[in-house]
């Protein structure tokens, strides 16, 4: 097997990972360089569908105040965002965005030049930066990947999958990476290892979320032994394209409501003020049960969002990628009702990190989706989440220049047997239709672990998965991609169930019909590997 040395490597190309790379690059003194490892090409992430914007407080926004937004992302996030997270990452959005703009990330403008901000739901003034109209992600993306394509100082590997984490000594000192063309094996060891490998979306049938958000970085850290929180919180947008028998789902921006579009039933009656005064900008898990409950009550498998109210030349403008991708299913947005329907969408739960991006395993580091931070508590804010990447890929970046990044200790023996089990050409694997397995743990998630869940559904869902487990014997190492990531997707799931059994009241995202109310007492859940042994 192969082996080489960075003084950082960090796992994912997304927003997170490619300002990292870049901050990083610029701040801090490397001896032996930097690597940036993704499993797809450059740009393809979660990040690269972002549509509706970023959160910015800016200094020269005056209807706009870091308390106003420290506010609203408490009361979305049902008790459980922590303050002091959100007001660093509140405060510090100014700068980064000025920061943002130097790498040539291009936000929209007025005819005067100033920025335009945008409004989506539960946030009580327009603080939201897009652009190209709905673009967002795809924008700031590719200006990121070209600052980093450019750079001779970031090693770039494209189709590698990190596949496990190499710790010794509660120290994480490498990684193993597999490239998924050649089918070859390197171990890289390095004394800083960041995550940034995104959400999890893909472990539910319907899903906002591309392929490769298969939970992958949370699998390999729980393993790793780092501490997971608020794994039960799961956020599922309300309002994804519903178009027969696409799984991977359109979004239909929330920003098409904080423009004014309404839902609706098939014959254009308006429900959401049966459900909150707050209406279509209700905060994203009550519209969401509403819609649910909607399509349950009137055995639909959909709703429907009326943009025709905004004025068309507006519509064409701000929604050029929604317009276009409806028309091609022959629906023209200024006239016609959008079916929508809820699709898993976002991830608040993860790696449990502090502000400088730090897990409880030495030497590992978590930002972007893959950390819970605490900012989003039980249910996400629409459009803190780009911000949170380039917030604490920032401020991962600034702590790493102050601490000293030692050359990887020797290899010691817990570190040679985890080398050795992908060094072990010996293991004859059978193929196997990971594609079945996987519909059908995307199944379970659906139907078990869902919008709504109680104590019976959870612990079929646990015997289930169980099961299915049985049905994948891979011990040592996988076979491909596919294999990793349905591996990866089994431990998250199962993370997932166990919480959302451990947590026996209602909060944010996470509704258990058998305990419809919210304890007084907000706590965050905890998981790490010793306390729970997920193989019966
Ligand atoms: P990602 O962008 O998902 O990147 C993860 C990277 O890790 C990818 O490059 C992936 O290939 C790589 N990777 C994963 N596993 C491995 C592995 N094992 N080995 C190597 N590489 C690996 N948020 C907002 O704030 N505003 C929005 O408007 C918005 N709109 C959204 C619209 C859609 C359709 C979706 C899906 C999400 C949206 N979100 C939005 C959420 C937001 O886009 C994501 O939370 C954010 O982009 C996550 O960025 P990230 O860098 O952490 O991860
Ligand atoms: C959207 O545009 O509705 C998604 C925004 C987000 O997920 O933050």
């Amino acid at each position: 097997m192969k082996y080489s040395k960075y003084s950082t490597v960090i796992i994912g190309s997304g927003i997170a990972g490619l300002y990292a790379a870049l901050k990083i690059e610029q701040q801090v003194k490397l001896p032996d360089g930097i690597l940036l490892i993704t499993k797809s090409r450059l740009g393809e992430s979660n990040s690269r569908y972002a549509q509706g914007g970023m959160v910015a407080v800016m200094k020269d926004n005056k209807s706009d105040s870091v308390a106003s937004h420290i506010s609203d992302t408490i009361k979305a996030g049902a008790g459980l965002s922590e303050f002091n997270t959100i007001k660093f990452i509140s405060e510090n959005s100014d700068a980064v965005v000025k920061d943002l703009l130097k790498f040539g990330v291009e936000f929209d403008r007025d005819e005067n030049g100033s920025l335009c901000y945008t409004r989506e739901a539960a946030h009580s003034v327009r603080r939201i930066l897009h652009s190209g109209g709905d673009a967002t992600g795809k924008k700031i993306e590719q200006a990121l990947c070209r600052k980093v394509s450019e750079n001779e100082n970031i090693e770039i590997y494209e189709q590698t999958d990190a596949v496990e984490l190499l710790v010794s000594s509660g120290e994480c000192k490498g990684v193993i990476v597999f490239n998924n063309e050649t089918g070859d094996y390197e171990t890289v060891y390095s004394s800083a290892i960041i995550l940034a490998t995104g959400g999890i979306g893909q472990l539910y049938k319907y899903t906002t979320n591309p392929v490769g958000a298969t939970g992958d970085g949370i699998a390999l850290a729980y393993n790793a032994g780092a501490v997971m929180q608020d794994m039960e919180f799961v956020q599922f947008h309300p309002t994804a394209l519903a178009i027969d028998g696409d799984e991977n789902r359109f979004l239909i921006s929330e920003a098409v409501r904080g423009e004014g579009a309404k839902l609706c039933d098939a014959d254009g009656v308006e429900f959401m003020s049966k459900y909150d005064e707050r209406k279509e900008l209700a905060p994203r898990d009550i519209v969401t049960r509403a819609n649910f409950n909607e399509m349950q009550e009137n055995n639909t498998d959909c709703v429907y969002l009326n943009a025709a109210c905004i004025e068309s030349k507006k519509l064409a403008k701000r929604f050029p990628t929604i317009s276009k991708k409806c028309l091609e299913h022959g629906i023209d947005i200024s006239k016609d009702y959008i079916p929508v329907a809820p699709a898993s969408h976002y991830f608040m739960g993860g790696v449990r990190t502090n502000l400088k991006g730090e897990t409880s395993v030495n030497g590992l580091y978590a930002i972007g989706e893959a950390a819970s931070t605490g900012l989003h508590g039980g249910n996400r804010l629409a459009s803190n989440s780009l911000l949170e990447c380039v917030v604490c890929a920032y401020s991962a970046a600034e702590y790493l220049k102050s601490i000293e990044l030692k050359t990887p200790k020797q290899i010691d023996e817990e570190i040679k047997s985890i080398i050795d089990k992908y060094s072990n050409e010996d293991i004859v694997m059978d193929e196997l239709d990971v594609q079945s397995l996987k519909s059908k743990l995307q199944n379970i998630m659906w139907d078990y672990v869902g919008i709504l869940r109680d104590e019976k559904s959870l612990n079929e869902a646990n015997e289930l998965i169980y099961r299915l487990k049985a049905d994948f014997p891979r011990e040592a190492k996988c076979l491909n991609r596919e294999e990793y990531e349905f591996r990866n997707m089994l431990t998250v799931s199962q993370l997932i169930t166990q919480c959302a059994l451990n947590r026996k009241e209602s909060r944010g995202a996470h509704f258990r019909t058998d305990y419809p109310n919210t304890n007084e007492q907000s706590i965050h859940s905890f998981i790490v590997k010793e306390e729970m042994e997920l193989v019966k």
